[in-house]
């Protein structure tokens, strides 16, 4: 069974949404607000450790009506079905996407092909949970008998992105290891990472799903040949562990069969994190705060499947992304957690958002003609605000933003978190509101400015408002609400790829540019380059003079 496939631009909901927009476009939120005092207790979802207000948002019931109605005629319903039930729905690579299985219970049942997964899961976990222990508590040891101190995760994409955002982000949950992660093929970024490190006490956590990666394997490479100026070849197996779906690559690069984490074909990269991709994550953090991790996806991924359409966060974020995309124009969005600790959170979303939903052509192999994947961009609050907030608030562009942020902090320091969020509701009262022309002059009055000094001023100090945000206020930044988060965003990629009609699952255009890159490094060499366009040749046998 295959998707849905359904032009959304050709369903009655769309021209009605577009019929609506029209009506409604030049209607300001501040009216919006004016007229019903009811907004957010209309407009926002409480669920779990969750409050997600989206009243600001240019919208009234019967956008909201208009937007469901939207995802019933794509067939959103059954395509969450497949989804869950193992399906091979990344048609283009003819795979199931069940990165939800990898945080299932026990006693669920996750099939593909007519198999049960969840056991090997478990398998897969239990051994994470061991390897974990024996490393923190320093029972297993490197070649000079001595306990590991760092750990360096080589991966790239999907496979350092995830482990790298968490690590960062549950910081506070931490244990005595140093972490490292080497991803660029840029020599210079692993050779200041063994300048940190030690043979003697280093484990090297080699993540690639297909072990194919050119990155991952000339670091890995690098990195060996540094660690046998030390040690023997026979102490790789104490120090080398790889993660990936292709056993037969990693013995060959010499790493021990004992020492692979296998992973699974229908697991995606970029959602991976979630599979032995995380063993980074479980050695930072220890296991039972991963498994907490892969909790609160699991709550979040049964909210998803079960809650009605009206009342489903990832459903309800996902329409009004297409509502401000494919009706406002809204090229853009922005995400700015309120917490120094998802620093990371935009960057790893940039790849989950938009290596799924860059795409051009349809379900049923046509290009499309109307807007898919939206740009995504962010930084943490308040540092973005000092940056380029001021583009958000006056500049010409359409940008609607998430505010993440969080009710508790964790050192406890109610003077730095008061302050931390005013600054969050303050920003979204800002863009809701803007200043009017009468706030203005108030103030200019107060300031004692002169008439011919406040005539020249006036334009350049009133905001008009009315740009949309969401407010996603979580009670604290656990391992558990840090799963439910990220595995929100994953199921609203999921919903926006269903009403584009793309398949948000593979990603060939990535591959383009690694096949030039292999055909260019076996040229480099070449005295003079002439196979290519007359820019490419005239840029690398530039490169091959200077170098
Ligand atoms: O960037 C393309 C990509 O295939 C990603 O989807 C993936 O996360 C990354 O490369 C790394 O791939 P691998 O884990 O196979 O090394």
């Amino acid at each position: 069974m295959s998707l849905p496939s359904v032009n959304p631009t050709q369903t009655l909901a769309w021209k009605k949404l577009k019929e609506h927009h029209s009506e409604i476009a030049s209607i300001t939120m501040q009216e919006m607000f004016a007229s019903d005092s009811e907004r957010a207790d209309k407009f926002h979802i409480q669920w779990e450790d969750f409050l997600i207000d989206y009243s600001k948002n240019k919208i009234n019931s019967k956008t909201v009506d208009l937007l469901l109605e939207l995802a019933n005629e794509v067939g959103l319903e059954k395509a969450i079905k497949s989804y869950f039930s193992g399906e091979a729905i990344n048609q283009t690579e003819n795979r199931a996407v069940l990165h939800t299985a990898l945080r299932a219970k026990e006693s669920d049942v996750f099939l593909i092909d007519g198999k049960n997964v969840v056991p090997e899961v478990f398998e897969v976990k239990s051994k994470i949970k061991s390897f974990t222990n024996q490393i923190i508590s320093g029972e297993k040891k490197g070649f000079t008998n001595k306990s590991f101190t760092d750990i360096v995760n080589i991966g790239i994409g999907g496979s350092d992105l995830g482990p790298a955002m968490v690590v960062e982000a549950l910081q506070f949950y931490k244990n005595h290891l140093n972490v490292h992660f080497v991803s660029n093929i840029d020599g210079d970024h692993v050779n200041e990472v063994l300048k940190k490190i030690n043979p003697e006490t280093t484990l090297f956590v080699v993540a690639s799903k297909t072990f194919t990666t050119q990155e991952t394997l000339t670091n890995a490479e690098t990195i060996r040949s540094w660690f046998l100026q030390s040690a023997k070849q026979e102490d790789v197996a104490k120090h080398f562990v790889a993660v990936s779906t292709n056993i037969n690559k990693v013995t060959e690069f010499g790493i021990d069969a004992n020492n692979v984490f296998p992973m699974w074909d229908w697991v995606g990269g970029r959602f991976s994190l979630w599979s032995a991709v995380g063993l980074t994550i479980s050695l930072a953090v220890g296991f039972d705060n991963f498994d907490q991790l892969l909790s609160g996806a699991h709550k979040m991924d049964v909210h998803f499947k079960e809650e009605s359409f009206d009342k489903n966060i990832p459903v309800v974020l996902a329409l009004l992304t297409i509502w401000y995309n494919n009706f406002f124009g809204a090229e853009s969005e922005a995400l700015i957690p309120y917490s120094q600790y998802l620093q990371k959170l935009a960057p790893y979303l940039q790849q989950g958002i938009m290596e799924s939903n860059g795409k051009s052509v349809d379900r049923n192999g046509k290009l499309v003609d109307y807007e898919t994947g939206t740009i995504i961009w962010g930084e943490p609050g308040t540092n973005s605000q000092h940056a380029f907030f001021q583009l958000i608030h006056q500049g010409t562009k359409l940008i609607p933003t998430d505010f993440i942020g969080f009710v508790k902090p964790l050192y406890g320091d109610e003077n730095h978190h008061n302050k931390l969020m005013s600054n969050f509701f303050a920003q979204t009262e800002a863009l809701l509101n803007g200043k009017t022309q009468t706030q203005v002059k108030e103030e200019f009055v107060k300031q004692g400015i002169t008439s011919e000094q406040a005539s020249f001023l006036l334009p350049y100090k009133v905001f008009s408002g009315d740009k949309p945000t969401n407010t996603i206020l979580a009670k604290s930044l656990t391992p558990e609400t840090l799963g439910s988060l990220i595995s929100m965003y994953e199921h609203k990629i999921f919903v926006q790829g269903i009403i584009w009609n793309i398949f948000s699952y593979d990603q060939w255009g990535v591959e383009l540019g690694k096949q030039l890159a292999n055909s260019i490094l076996n040229e480099i060499n070449n005295s003079a380059i002439k196979s290519h366009d007359s820019s490419t040749n005239f840029l690398l046998n530039y490169y091959q003079k200077n170098r």
